[in-house]
């Protein structure tokens, strides 16, 4: 039994220490948000947040989260940046096919949690390792400029 802190609440989890977090949410305690893509920390569409940074929870075991925070998709409705974020996503009516899209929240989050005024070199450079396989990126780029107006 591992215990996890994931979106502010210590949870258990039955599993082996080195699961990645993403089957850990999503397998062992249903939270299927946070989405699968490739498993290789290629796609971004896993990501979630450790300790407030943006990572890939498909190749982040789960013994690496112990006695750190783990933030998801789930949990930013209720997160000023996070709710920040998906109302500029609303607007902007980002999502196309929607898969990569709780991924992208994740990584938009967590550099406008660090960057209120991202230019679109830091946009670019936080953004890289998300794939949109719909080409949503022009729609992603305004709608992170939108939220960072909100948020200002
Ligand atoms: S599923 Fe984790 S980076 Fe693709
Ligand atoms: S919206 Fe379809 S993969 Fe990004």
């Amino acid at each position: 039994m591992v215990t996890l802190n994931i979106n502010g609440r210590d949870t258990q989890v039955d599993a082996d220490p080195s699961t990645p977090i993403l089957w850990a949410l999503r397998d062992n305690l249903n939270m299927t948000g946070t989405k699968f893509g490739c498993g290789a920390a290629l796609c971004g569409a896993c990501t979630v947040h450790l300790g407030g940074q943006a990572i890939r929870s498909c190749v982040t075991p789960i013994s690496a989260a112990v006695g750190q925070k783990i933030t998801t998709i789930e949990a930013m409705e209720h997160d000023k940046v996070g709710k920040a974020v998906q109302d500029a996503w609303v607007k902007h009516d980002v999502p196309q096919c929607g898969y990569c899209q709780s991924g992208q929240v994740m990584s938009a989050t967590a550099l406008l949690k660090t960057n209120r005024k991202p230019s679109d070199a830091d946009i670019d450079g936080a953004m890289a390792g998300n794939i949109c396989r719909c080409g949503t990126y022009q729609r992603i780029r305004l709608a992170i400029k939108d939220a960072a107006k909100t948020l200002a």
